[in-house]
């Protein structure tokens, strides 16, 4: 065996196979190197880290995987970025494998649960900033701090708040409901605006996010394509254009294929209409 290659075990003393000191990325061994490398994540996220209270804001995201993406783009002490952090499904992910983290989150509310689960669950709070990311990124760069991966899931477009994307149909066996209101604000609470307008805000804050970035950092993005007026809005690869736009270079098209989702049956026997079980996450370079 070559002298660059040390066997790593897990806390159950299994091997986790071998980690190559050349490895430039992260801390994983050759073995998870190849399983992260699938195009599709279908592991279980089962609900962790006070869920039911997290599940109040509706978009978030699990720690869990939240960590094995830090881990997979950073090594052990990295430091992670995420802009729009809502409960901080990115920031106790960070907490989970040993790494700094620090958010940004617009309200208030989701700011207090973060740091509500922190308590309850004994975990040391990370940074999270209240405030818009448009400003705070700027006084973030004056402090001079620098970031080895960004991490986000960014607000979704609004243009549900008002009507149920699915027009005439209904889930079957249900009857017709008004929408709630949208939890995932998008920048204001502006009435709807267009796509143009959202990818605008979305640009102007990865914009300054890529100026804390290390050379060649990843950033992994969580976008979910969404179905609205009788169409598919592909928002995945609109994020992907408006990104490649700032000049970041597009690396993959992860397929979070979320287990726990149950299916929502639109327009049978009428129109196919998809159920979306999965989100994609979008991975770039600087
Ligand atoms: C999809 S959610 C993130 C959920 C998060 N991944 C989690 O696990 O809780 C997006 C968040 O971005 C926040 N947001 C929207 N515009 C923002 C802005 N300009 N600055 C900071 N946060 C913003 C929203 O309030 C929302 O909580």
């Amino acid at each position: 065996m070559s002298k660059d290659k040390v066997e790593l075990f897990d806390q159950d003393g299994r091997s986790r196979g071998f980690y190559s000191g050349r490895n430039r990325l992260n801390e994983l061994t050759g073995k998870e190197w190849v399983y992260w490398s699938k195009s599709v994540i279908n592991r279980p996220y089962p609900p962790s880290l006070q869920h039911r209270l997290r599940s109040r804001h509706g978009g978030q995201k699990p720690p869990e995987l939240c960590a094995d993406l830090i881990r997979l783009f950073t090594k052990g002490g990295g430091r992670v970025l995420d802009p729009f952090a809502g409960v901080g499904g990115t920031l106790l992910g960070a907490a989970l494998c040993g790494r700094q983290a620090l958010g940004i989150e617009l309200n208030p509310e989701w700011v207090r649960i973060y740091r509500r689960v922190c308590a309850l669950e004994g975990l040391a709070e990370q940074r999270l900033e209240c405030g818009d990311s448009r400003d705070k990124l700027r006084e973030l760069a004056a402090e001079g701090l620098r970031f080895d991966l960004l991490l986000t899931d960014v607000p979704y477009w609004q243009m549900d708040k008002a009507r149920r994307s699915t027009g005439a149909f209904k889930r079957v066996g249900e009857a017709q409901r008004p929408r709630r209101a949208s939890k995932l604000q998008a920048f204001n609470d502006r009435e709807p605006r267009s796509k143009e307008e959202w990818l605008e805000g979305l640009q102007a804050v990865f914009a300054a996010a890529i100026s804390l970035l290390e050379p060649r950092a990843y950033l992994a993005v969580f976008i979910g394509d969404m179905y609205h007026g009788g169409r598919l809005h592909f928002l995945s690869a609109d994020l992907a254009a408006a990104l490649q736009d700032l000049g970041l270079v597009l690396k993959a098209n992860l397929i979070w294929y979320d287990v726990s989702k149950s299916l929502h049956v639109y327009g049978y026997q009428y129109e196919f209409i998809p159920s979306m079980i999965h989100q994609s996450i979008l991975v770039l370079r600087k």
